[in-house]
């Protein structure tokens, strides 16, 4: 059987296949240079490119979990402007055509980097990364109105509303009403769970509520690192 002609055209970008290493997930240069010959890729995609330099997060960022594995790099970057003038340089051995993934904090960045790649004949396509959360600064303008419902509504509506009922419950209502409840039910709660059930509706859910709501609020808070 002869080969397949596995040819695409990507967005006027042709590639020999249509085979391409995730952004971030594959590394060219320092440890997978000699275990895969590069030149058979459709593309090669670059770790994705903040406008300006940023350090990411510090160490640990990646971690063995079981079954897989967690990361938090933080997309490190030296900036489009060093990157195209240094790191660039190094993908034209390859063989493969270039995708540049793009990211930033604001649309502002990405027309910016678009801008100073254009007319760069070694960038084959511009990838933008809108969506990478462990920066925390992707999701706000990629998401639709309907995320920010969700996030509205499990961030903050849920835990306050556990908080507020379960203060309600604990210091107003009075945890027998739910004893009472659970007898009609014709179950029967002890003396014992019926001390702890009042000591945590009491005390420990509204504290608990309290840190995670908190936690949540301050989280929409972030202000992004440039
Ligand atoms: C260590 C690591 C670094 C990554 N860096 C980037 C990145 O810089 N830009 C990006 O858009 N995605 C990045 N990703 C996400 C990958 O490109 C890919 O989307 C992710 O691993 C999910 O791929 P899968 O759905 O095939 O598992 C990174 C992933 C890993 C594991």
């Amino acid at each position: 059987m002869g080969a397949c002609d596995l040819r695409i055209n990507l967005g006027g970008m042709e590639m020999k296949n249509p085979v391409m290493p995730a952004s971030g997930a594959y590394d060219y240069f320092e440890h997978n240079a000699d275990v895969f010959p590069m030149d058979r890729l459709g593309a090669v995609m670059v770790k994705s490119v903040h406008r300006h330099p940023r350090e990411g997060n510090s160490a640990p960022r990646i971690t063995e979990v079981l079954g897989g594995m967690i990361n938090a790099v933080g997309i490190p970057s030296v900036g489009i402007e060093a990157f195209m003038a240094q790191e660039l340089p190094r993908f034209d051995a390859i063989g493969a055509p270039v995708v540049l993934s793009l990211s930033g904090h604001a649309p502002e960045h990405y027309y910016e980097s678009a801008e100073i790649v254009a007319d760069d004949q070694r960038v084959g396509a511009i990838e933008l990364n809108l969506s990478c959360p462990n920066v925390g600064t992707g999701l706000p303008f990629s998401a639709t109105w309907l995320d920010f419902m969700d996030s509205i509504s499990e961030g903050v509506a849920m835990p306050l509303g556990a908080l507020l009922m379960s203060v309600w419950i604990g210091w107003f209502v009075g945890p027998k009403l739910i004893r009472d409840e659970v007898d009609l039910e014709g179950h029967k709660m002890s003396g014992s769970l019926y001390g702890f059930f009042n000591f945590c509706i009491k005390f420990i859910v509204p504290v608990a509520m309290a840190f995670i709501l908190y936690g949540m609020v301050a989280d929409f808070m972030i202000i992004p690192k440039p």
